[in-house]
């Protein structure tokens, strides 16, 4: 596998040359996908030698590299079956009766599992506001973990991740970043600290709404091996295509990432004037409460706004079934616009306005985008007699 070091490239050269086969003469130029559920061997394996493919797959082993080099870790990331498998990972690193920190309004998948592990007597919680960076460190000492996600999902709350870093050190607790939103082309956690970062490759790393996937990054060996040992045990494994797909999309992700945020900063600047939106939510807009945070440790806001109907609930959904353009859906991360309120789950974090729509910005012409935006408002309007 090409071993360039990342530091002595850009991010966007990264994503194109990390992950590929030796250049020998006749080589393949991308990986192979390895469809087989078990290897040939007969005999007491030797270290190292392939089984079984619940084991080790060899198509995933490229797309770790890549994640594990993108995120400034000395060893590879680990591929996982979907986010939520790669975040119940994470969380088995809290022992038995551990305590772990979450924000109140992470995403509600992660929210729900940690409730749920909570219910079941397997950890305490406590939950704070992320953004509140002395909650945050107040609710560290004797805790095992922390839980991160910044930006969150739907809100847009930032953590302080370099403040939080040296008071969870000191309090021996293991920092958890899900890193989902930001990507390592905005931000890499692992550098101001955190211990674990998560993904849910299924957004902006494979990038085409067409593949579940989870990546775990972490800074040592020891730790990847245990987390490797938990997941053929699990059987939390990606299939073999699907890490072929998100390699496939990781080698366009800086200019997907490039286009559909510089479209979400402009809209967002846009529909900060409408008068029918109570609050725009986007790190990027220097009335945001969280741009300096956001400005002072990434080096982009992303593709996710957040807006909220002034006229309620009504008018949200009236917004998002006049759009033409955007798909109302789930998800986010795309190369296609989605819209969606999020409160239709039930779920969904009580602090999540009803009259909130998350909207994931595509790589569509802005100018479209734009227009369908406006048929939303317009829609939105009528619905309000
Ligand atoms: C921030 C975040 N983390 C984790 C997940 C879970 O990922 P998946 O849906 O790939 O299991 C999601 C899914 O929306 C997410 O938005």
């Amino acid at each position: 596998m090409t071993s360039s070091h990342p530091d002595q490239l850009d991010p966007s050269t990264a994503v194109v040359a990390l992950g590929r086969p030796e250049r020998t003469t006749g080589a393949a130029l991308n990986p192979p996908v390895v469809l087989t559920s078990t290897f040939v061997g007969a005999g007491e394996p030797a270290p190292g030698e392939r089984v079984y493919a619940r084991y080790s797959n060899p198509t995933w082993e490229p797309l770790e590299a890549a994640i594990g080099a993108l995120e400034s870790s000395p060893v590879p990331g680990l591929a996982y079956a979907s986010g939520m498998a790669a975040v119940s990972a994470a969380f088995s690193l809290v022992p038995i009766g551990g305590v772990a920190v979450i924000p109140r309004t992470a995403y509600n998948g992660t929210a729900s599992l940690a409730r749920e592990l909570a219910a079941d007597g397997a950890l305490s919680l406590r939950e704070v506001d992320s953004a509140d960076t002395a909650a945050v460190i107040g609710a560290l000492e004797g805790a095992d973990l922390i839980w991160l996600e910044s930006p969150s999902n739907p809100l847009l709350d930032v953590a302080d991740l370099p403040a939080i870093r040296p008071a969870a050190q000191a309090a021996g607790v293991t920092v958890v970043v899900d890193n989902t939103f930001s990507t390592p082309l905005r931000q890499r956690p692992l550098e101001v600290g955190a211990d674990v970062v998560v993904h849910s490759a299924t957004k902006f790393i494979a990038g085409h709404s067409d593949v579940l996937m989870g990546l775990v990054v972490v800074k040592n060996q020891a730790l990847r091996d245990a987390l490797a040992r938990r997941r053929t045990l699990a059987g939390s494994v990606p299939g073999a295509f699907d890490a072929w797909l998100a390699l496939r999309g990781l080698r366009t992700m800086a200019l997907r990432l490039d286009r559909a945020e510089a479209s979400a900063g402009e809209l967002a600047r846009r529909l900060s004037e409408e008068p029918a939106l109570s609050r725009v939510r986007y790190p990027g807009l220097p009335s945001d409460p969280h741009h300096d945070r956001a400005a002072a440790q990434m080096s982009g806001f992303g593709a996710i706004i957040s807006v909220e109907l002034a006229g309620g609930q009504g008018a949200a959904q009236a917004f998002v079934d006049s759009l033409e353009l955007f798909t109302a859906a789930t998800s986010l991360g795309g190369v296609e616009s989605l819209a969606e309120r999020r409160q239709r789950h039930p779920g969904e974090p009580a602090q999540v306005p009803q009259e909130l729509v998350r909207l994931s910005i595509g790589i569509e012409h802005v100018e479209d985008l734009w227009a369908d935006l406006q048929r939303g408002l317009r829609g939105a309007a009528a619905s309000q007699g």
